[in-house]
């Protein structure tokens, strides 16, 4: 068992990383709209990935005796004005959720809950991680998508990302 409050934290984070998917995946769909089915496909991975992190909590929660409940998704609410507002909205978000994952680090901090800060050093990486590449993605397109052959060769290099599923995390 966990401590009540990291537990409850934990599980408000499956919520999140599932919208984040949610998010993500809104994301391509704009894309896929606008004809860019690399920078739509690249977001239809990062909802993979969002998704597996759901999972790795709900089963650390599992595994740690805790019932896991589940609460409505948010709508996604963005709407974006150009090729450019995702990527923004993307790294924004990414931030907002290295916020949460920290707070329930100094939680478990706090707590003395060892396994559940081993548990979160993977995430740790991660948003490190994600943040970089979101914040990537805006300087490529800031050099070059602001001409029509350059936002080709983006949209035909972010196509290229593969799907590794999280299997590498946290040991569950
Ligand atoms: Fe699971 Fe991108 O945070």
């Amino acid at each position: 068992m966990l401590n009540k409050k990291i537990a409850e934290l934990l599980n408000d984070q499956v919520n999140k990383e599932l919208y984040s998917a949610y998010l993500y995946l809104d994301f391509a769909n704009y894309y896929a709209d606008e004809g860019l089915d690399g920078f739509a496909h690249w977001y239809e991975v990062q909802a993979q990935e969002e998704r597996d992190h759901a999972f790795m909590i709900r089963r650390y929660l599992l595994n740690s005796g805790e019932k896991v409940t589940f609460a409505a998704i948010a709508k996604p609410d963005k709407t974006f004005a150009n090729h450019m507002s995702p990527l923004e909205a993307g790294l924004e978000h990414e931030r907002y959720v290295t916020s949460l994952i920290t707070a329930i680090y100094h939680e478990a901090f706090a707590q003395k809950d060892y396994k559940t800060m081993q548990f979160l050093d993977w995430f740790i990486k991660e948003q490190g991680e994600e943040e970089t590449n979101a914040d990537d993605l805006i300087k490529k397109m800031k050099l070059f998508g602001c001409d029509a052959k350059g936002l080709y060769a983006l949209n035909q290099e972010l196509l290229g990302r593969v799907y590794a599923p999280s299997a590498t995390g946290p040991a569950m």
